[in-house]
């Protein structure tokens, strides 16, 4: 027959075992072992709970309740152990996570527009408020349009400047966008209000200000009863809107064929001494009108033909056409 005092005394020293092992649990497999081993089937719990029908049938009640107690003890201390090492290890782990916002950043390299592809959307971007749309043409461009159409007969010699790179005896490249007017007109009934930007070539030698490949925005408005005025006005509205208002203007008298009368403009940006050529200009030349089929009795026109390199150079001050083309990072990334 068992008795309780030695039940108590088993479970005494079952319950100092419990408190000293639990704490030294340090992860949730040993937990789980630790349960097997007190509280499984076989464990020591349930080897005492086995020996209950030994008790007297007045004891066995108060035996059974102390091991009930015991078994609740164990079971609470093992899950309170094992929320303690789950918390402890979720904050490890947040711990190792955490994201320092103090540490620089992984820096990726963020390529942006050449300088010249802003200018040229600059430029259009002025000319298309003003109620102007972008018309193209070819860069290999027949003879006909880069000079007969254009006034410039083959014995000219306003050809020799810009006759050059020929393709064959008919194509080459074009040395400036006026024949986009050209092939705009022959294609559509006045009104006709256009710039062309584009690509140019011609046969100068490479030097601080000339490039044989560089760039041009043709501008050309037709309609009816314009003036050498209206000219002037729309190009002060584009240079003080490119420039600034500061930037002085002046127009003077010069020669193409394919207007009359014809002028360039040239600008002196503040703080320089020097007045620098942007562009020719003039009133377009009822020969041309008619070439394309207008009635020059009915409308007439203006247009130019601006440099954008010129205008990228003065605005940020690069002194050698060359830069542009030099495929230098140290020159690029800076605009
Ligand atoms: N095509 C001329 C050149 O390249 C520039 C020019 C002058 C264009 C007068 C025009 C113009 O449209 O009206 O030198």
């Amino acid at each position: 027959m068992r008795g309780l005092g030695e039940l108590k005394e088993k479970i005494v020293s079952l319950e100092a075992d419990l408190g000293l092992r639990v704490e030294e649990l340090d992860n949730e497999k040993a937990v789980e072992a630790f349960r097997i081993e007190y509280l499984g089937r076989k464990g020591r719990v349930s080897q005492l709970f086995k020996t209950l029908p030994e008790f007297d049938v007045n004891e066995r009640a108060q035996a059974g309740k102390l091991l009930n107690e015991l078994k609740e003890k164990a079971s609470s201390a093992l899950n309170i152990r094992k929320g303690e090492l789950s918390a402890a290890s979720i904050k490890r782990r947040v711990e190792r996570d955490r994201v320092d916002l103090t540490l620089p950043g992984i820096y990726h390299r963020v390529g942006h527009l050449h300088l010249l592809t802003r200018v040229q959307q600059e430029i259009e971007s002025i000319f298309l408020r003003m109620g102007f749309s972008v018309a193209s043409g070819p860069e290999i461009e027949d003879e006909y349009y880069n000079f007969e159409a254009l006034n410039i007969p083959k014995d000219h010699p306003a050809r020799d400047e810009w006759d050059t790179f020929y393709i064959d005896d008919t194509y080459l490249l074009r040395p400036h966008t006026s024949p986009v007017q050209i092939r705009v007109m022959k294609d559509s009934d006045p009104p006709v209000r256009i710039i062309c930007p584009g690509r140019c070539y011609r046969r100068d030698n490479q030097d601080a200000t000339h490039s044989p490949v560089f760039h041009q925005v043709e501008l050309l408005w037709v309609e009816k009863g314009l003036s050498l005025a209206n000219l002037k006005y729309m190009i002060e509205l584009f240079v003080y809107e490119f420039f600034g208002e500061e930037c002085e203007m002046r127009l003077s008298g010069d020669f193409f064929p394919f207007t009359e009368p014809s002028v360039q403009v040239h600008i002196r940006v503040p703080g320089s001494s020097e007045w620098l050529e942007i562009m020719g200009a003039g009133m377009v030349d009822p020969i041309v009108l008619a070439e394309v089929g207008y009635d020059e009795e009915q409308v007439n026109g203006f247009a130019f033909g601006l440099g954008i390199e010129r205008m990228a150079m003065l605005r940020y001050g690069i002194e050698d056409i060359r830069t542009f083309l030099g495929n230098d990072l140290r020159f690029i990334t800076q605009f």
